[in-house]
């Protein structure tokens, strides 16, 4: 008997958990409204169970990790190092900064407790008396709804020492991040907590989970993935695992943004929804008079794919036999995506029509990228800025043919090449965007322009 506040209505294919309470009516962020409909139960229950078994129930559920990289998150928590003396820290990764993502800040702003309730689950379960939340700096109110709701969480005994007279003592801080998109890297984001620029550490050999915080084995999760943690004690793992489709488990938020005739947030079971039933059973399809063009389906670092493009998933036909598919039968999935050359990402799908110019597409990404790389090395802070610079001249009509095959040769120049995934984040949607609309962009340069190539600084190049 839940209702949601006009307008504001889930699709009837969505499967509000997590999303349970957002735009819900009467529903608001207090500690007492989320007393009335059950909260801190699954506290209750997790702490009379043994820490181990949490872990196991998160592994059996399957949960992948919802920042973007979809690991699985019981196997990321076994990593702590089983001698390890040191204390354990858990950090919530709030710094949602993926351009086509905007799920935490709903979670944050409308449900804290939900996410303050699975964190100390979460706590319990890998032995840290310590959780940070690293909340965006753009996210003010955010900062101050998690404030108080971890003060009311305190009065009641769910946060504190002594937790509901269980003998484990956690506290929640939360911290306020450095406005950058770096920041949201696990390990800039480490950097930044101890108070330093957030450069991201060399990783292998030594993850977070080993030596993380103040050298200290420390788990980061994303706000969601904390969140599915108490739903996994709810209803036990294997119960969890069957939501969605085989390794890709539970449900996930997904974030449509662009050209869309209702873009917004759907909670859906992973994997049970094609992009066809997203973009036109749920999102009311193209505008009208207009036409889909392409889609990045995982937040702006996820690889480009065309609306006319075809696959092939290889396995996955009868009796093991490949199995082709095109753009519109893709399950939104971390596996089926990943299969087709892209990936889900953080959930953030950017919907382009055929509006849109690919040399300005190729140009915002670009821009977003070189403003935002930390610049510690030196194929990605010269390498976005090069790509940055071809593409303004593309877009101002001042770009040769070279200058495509020089901008994808930067891009290939940089992927694999860097300290830490922005790299591949930056260079993947140009490697696409050229991959799969060489033609379009070809249309857009000069060779005119060969003689007299000016950079939009006013300098020869
Ligand atoms: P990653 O694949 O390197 O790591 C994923 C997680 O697994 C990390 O927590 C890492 O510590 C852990 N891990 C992986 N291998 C491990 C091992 N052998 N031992 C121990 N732990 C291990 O990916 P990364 O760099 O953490 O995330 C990249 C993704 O983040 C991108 O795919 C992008 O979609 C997403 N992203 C999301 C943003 C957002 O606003 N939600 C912002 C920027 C990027
Ligand atoms: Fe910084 Fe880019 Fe290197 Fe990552 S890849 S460490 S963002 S310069």
């Amino acid at each position: 008997d839940i209702t949601y506040k006009p307008g504001k209505e889930p699709d009837p294919r969505e499967y509000r958990m997590i999303f349970k309470n957002v735009d819900r009516e009467g529903w608001d962020p207090s500690i007492d409204t989320y007393l009335n409909d059950g909260g801190y139960e699954q506290l209750k229950k997790a702490m009379d169970m043994d820490p181990k078994v949490i872990t196991e129930e998160v592994k059996k559920s399957g949960l992948r990790g919802r920042g973007g990289a979809g690991f699985p998150t019981g196997i990321k928590w076994t990593f702590i190092p089983p001698n390890n003396t040191k204390p354990v820290y858990l950090i919530c990764n709030c710094d949602e900064s993926e351009p086509g993502t905007f799920k935490d800040r709903y979670i944050v702003h409308q449900d804290p407790h939900q996410l303050i309730e699975g964190m100390v689950i979460s706590c319990y379960a890998v032995g840290a008396k310590v959780a940070y939340i690293y909340i965006r700096e753009e996210f003010p109110e955010g900062a101050k709804i998690l404030e108080k709701a971890i003060e009311e969480a305190r009065k009641k005994n769910f946060v504190g020492a002594n937790v509901l007279g269980s003998g484990f003592d956690v506290e929640i801080y939360v911290h306020r991040g450095a406005a950058a998109y770096i920041c949201g890297e696990e390990t800039g984001l480490i950097e930044s907590l101890e108070g330093k620029r957030a450069y991201p550490r060399i990783k292998p050999p030594y993850f977070p989970a080993a030596l993380g915080l103040y050298m200290c084995p420390t788990i980061v999760n994303n706000v969601e993935s904390l969140c599915h943690v108490k739903h996994i004690i709810q209803r036990g793992g294997e119960e969890y695992a069957k939501l969605g489709v085989p390794r890709n488990n539970g449900t996930r938020i997904l974030c449509v943004s662009g050209d869309v005739k209702k873009p917004g947030y759907f909670e859906v079971e992973v994997g049970k929804l094609t992009m066809r039933e997203l973009l036109y059973d749920m999102c009311g399809g193209p505008k009208d008079g207009r036409e889909f063009k392409a889609v990045i389906p995982g937040g702006s670092s996820s690889k480009i794919l065309r609306c006319d493009e075809e696959f092939t998933l290889k396995g996955q036909g009868p009796d093991g036999s490949d199995k082709k598919i095109t753009f519109w039968d893709i399950p939104m999935d971390f596996d089926s995506l990943a299969a087709c050359g892209s990936m889900a990402g953080s959930g953030g799908v950017i919907v382009l029509d055929d509006s849109r110019k690919m040399s300005w597409v190729l140009n915002n990404i670009n821009q977003f990228y070189a403003h935002e790389s930390c610049g510690q090395c030196t194929p990605c802070r010269e390498g976005s800025t090069w790509m940055r610079k071809i593409s303004d001249r593309l877009v101002a009509g001042q770009a040769t043919p070279q200058d495509i095959e020089t901008l994808e040769s930067v891009a290939y120049q940089i992927d694999g090449k860097t300290i830490c995934a922005f790299g591949e984040a930056s260079s993947w949607p140009v490697e696409a965007i050229i991959g799969k609309f060489r033609e379009e962009l070809l249309a857009d340069t000069s060779e005119a322009n060969e003689d007299a190539r000016v950079s939009p600084e006013g300098q020869a190049q």
